[in-house]
Order: structure tokens, then sequence, then C-alpha cells
């Protein structure tokens, strides 16, 4: 999709700059060339050999080199990119390309450029949220710089909260959807005018306004699935539960609590043609949510929590009728018994294809970057390999284009 296409990558000093080497592989693998400027913050983390090695091209670190200027002035690097990127984007560098500052080759190169810019931030969580460093990503926001990210999570520094890089896989949908999806060629956007609904992430449940139901669902894979059929240039709804992942680019997002707020959000999208449902919905909620916080009174037992079942959203859209999506789609999270527990629950709750993935703690798959997972249909059960979550995304993407590509859209149908 990135073929013919030049990034310019600019690599600043943080622990996240290992990630810019996968980053590499990753935009290479697309058809897309990197060339990359190093900064001297940066070669205390990644070496100019590495990459050198992966982006094949050299690497451009000295604003004062002779020989870099006389073959390839800073000019001539933006002048020769379709995109800059820079990732990792530290406090350091954002606070100087909002302060205009031209102190080494990346701000300078930065400066000079009329290309668009992306930037995926990434430091310590105190410095993402001091208003310092707010301020200068609102300047940089309001000047046209893209950002992608930052995700919640842990941290190298052993914190915790919004500050890490977000992953290469999403910062290559970022650079595609920026990259003018019009010239993505017609044949790779087999899901032109289709429309669908992705579920994605966790639900939660009040039993109070401070405690809730909820599960350990990271929400990596429903939305790398939203992202691929958004790559594949279908119209996409990700109707999220809370979670720490970014908005995908390129895809209208609800960001939703309960699993009545989802299937709401489900409804609300309209006609569709495929329905996926990444989420792992609570199936029960607390029966009567206290409205204020209940009290833990002195030597009384524990209170009783009463439940009562959420909707089955999988279920609904799978109700068969005019409305019904053309192709709907679920995952079956199970910890034991993987496949004969999916082929059940296929059946029961009438989707076309079931996803079974093994959810045992000892698997990483909630949360983990890989999942494992069987596709079962009508033609039977096909066992995927492990592969990064936006692999299995990809893949499910490709084989709903080419399963869409006999059904009407739709828009058509209404
Ligand atoms: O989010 P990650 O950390 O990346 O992890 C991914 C995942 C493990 C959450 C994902 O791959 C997955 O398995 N999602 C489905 C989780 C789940 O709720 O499975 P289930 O077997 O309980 O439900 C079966 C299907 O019914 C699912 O499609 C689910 O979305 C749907 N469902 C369940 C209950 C309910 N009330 N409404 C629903 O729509």
């Amino acid at each position: 999709m990135l073929n013919g296409k030049r990034v310019l990558l600019i690599v600043a000093g943080g622990i996240a700059a290992f990630k810019a080497l996968e980053l590499i592989r990753r935009l290479r693998e697309r058809g897309c060339s990197v060339r990359c400027v190093l900064t001297e913050a940066g070669a205390r983390f990644v070496t100019p050999l590495s990459l050198q090695a992966l982006s094949e091209d050299r690497v451009y670190s000295d604003m004062f080199s002779l020989t870099d200027e006389s073959e390839m002035g800073h000019i001539q690097l933006s002048r020769d990119a379709d995109l800059l990127v820079v990732a990792p984007a530290t406090a350091n560098v954002l606070a100087r390309m909002a302060a205009g500052m031209a102190d080494d080759l990346a701000t300078t190169v930065l400066l000079a450029t009329d290309k668009p810019v992306l930037a995926a931030p990434a430091m310590n969580v105190r410095m993402w949220t001091h208003a310092a460093t707010v301020a200068n990503v609102e300047t940089l926001r309001r000047r046209g710089v893209h950002f992608i990210g930052p995700n919640d999570g842990a941290m190298a520094c052993n914190e915790h909260g919004p500050g890490r890089m977000s992953e290469p896989e999403e910062i290559v949908a970022a650079i595609e959807a920026l990259l003018d999806p019009g010239t993505v060629s017609e044949q790779a956007r087999v899901l032109a005018g289709r429309r669908a609904v992705v579920t994605s992430g966790p639900t939660r449940e009040a039993i109070d306004p401070v405690r809730y139901i909820s599960n350990h669902s990271s929400g990596k894979q429903g939305h790398a699935i939203a992202a691929a059929l958004a790559r594949l240039g279908a119209d996409v709804t990700l109707v999220s539960g809370p979670v720490a992942v970014a908005d995908p680019p390129g895809v209208r997002v609800v960001h939703v609590e309960s699993a009545d707020q989802m299937l709401a959000a489900c409804l609300a999208a309209g006609r569709i043609d495929v329905a996926v449902c990444a989420a792992a919905v609570a199936d029960w909620k607390a029966a009567t949510p206290a409205n204020s916080k209940i009290k833990k009174k002195a030597g009384a037992a524990p209170p009783a929590l009463a439940l009562a079942a959420n909707p089955d959203i999988l279920a609904a859209l799978s109700t068969p009728g005019p409305k019904r999506p053309a192709l709907v789609i679920g995952f079956a999270a199970e910890t034991e018994n993987v496949v004969a527990n999916a082929l059940d629950k296929r059946k029961r709750k009438g989707c076309d294809w079931i996803l079974a993935n093994d959810v045992s703690p000892a698997t990483g798959t909630f949360g983990g970057e890989r999942n494992t997972v069987h596709l079962v249909s009508d033609a039977g059960v096909e066992d995927w390999p492990t592969m990064a979550k936006e692999e299995v995304a990809q893949r499910l993407a490709e084989r709903v284009g080419r399963h869409l590509g006999v059904v009407r859209p739709a828009q058509a149908a209404e």
C-alpha cells in the first residue's frame, strides 16, 4: 500500500528508539523507502549501523558534515520525502519543534520542511502530562503536525500511564492514512463502499459510582481489526469499551462503558455489511447498581451482589432479518476445549464465523501482542499460526474482503 512512498524517519533519544527498527522493517515490507536522521541522543539508544542495515540507506546525523551537506543537504532530505516521521518524539524534541529551534540536523529539517509531519511521542507519564509538553503538543497540532499515541501502559521507568510510544503497526497505519488513501490502488481497497462495525475492549458494568465488573481485554485485537478493515477501504465504526490503546486512524470511534451502551452504539451505526465482535463484553451486570458508594459497615457481612444478564450483542446482530449484516463474525474466548466450545458458541449465537482463541493466563492473549486463533465457519475449522494481533487482523480483513466480493453492499440494499 505504501509502494513508492518515501519516509524520512527522525529517531530521537528515548528508550522507544528500538521500536524504530521494527518500524523501518514494517514500512519496507510495504514497499516504502525509509531514510533515517538520528539525533545525538538517539544514537545512545540505537546505532547508525542498525538503522542503515534495515533502511539500506545512509543515516544522517551531522548538521555540519561537509560531505553530508554537499551530497545531501538538509533541505534535500525533506524534499526527497513524502512524509517526515518523528519516532520516538521525545519531550525534548517536541519542545524544540514547538519553539522553532534548529540546533541540530533533525530540528533543522523539521523547521525547513513543507512536507507533512507525524510525531509518535514517547516519554515518562509525568513529562507527557506536564503543562509545558501539553502546550507544546497543542502548538504543534495547531500548526498541522499529526500525532499518533502515546499509548497507556507499563513504562521502562517502572511507571504506568500514557507515554509509551505507539506500536510500529499503529504508526504504519497512521502513515498509510496520511499518505493519501486515494493513492491506494482500488484493487487493494477491496472493501471500499462497505460498512463495518467492530466492537473492541472490555465493558465496565457499574456496581456503584466507584466500583465495576470488567475484564482484562486491552482492545488491541479489536482495534487492529478495525484498522485493517479501514486499510482495505471499509467505512468502519469502532465501538470501544474503556481501553488505553489509541484510536486507530481512519476509523470512526464511539467510546462506551457498558454492554447496554455498546449494543446501542452498534445499532445506531445503521445498515452494515460486516460486524466483527471482538469485545470482551461482560455477560452480567449488577442487577441494581447503587447510586452512591456502598458503605462498608463494621461487623456486617459483605453485601450480596445480585447480577442480571447483559444483552448479547453478537447474538443480536446475528438475528436473521433484512437488517442482518451479510457477514457477522464473533470471537470465542475460551480457557478449555477451545475449538469445541467455539463450535457450540457459533451455533448458539447464530454468527457466520467465529475466531476461537485461548485466553488462559499462560497464553498472554488478553493484553498481549500475539494471538493464536482458529477460524470456525461452515467450511470447517482452520488453525492459524500464532501471529501478531495486527497480522491476525490483516488476514481476517482480507478474508472478509474476499467473502464480501460476492455480496451486495449494505447501502445498495437500503
Ligand atoms: O483485547 P485484547 O487484549 O487484544 O484481547 C483480545 C480478546 C481476547 C478480547 C479477543 O480476541 C476475544 O476473544 N474477544 C471476545 C471476548 C469474549 O467476550 O468472548 P466470549 O466467548 O465471552 O463471547 C463470545 C462472543 O460473543 C464474542 O464475540 C463477544 O464479543 C460476544 N458477546 C459476548 C457477550 C455479550 N454479552 N455480548 C457479546 O456480543
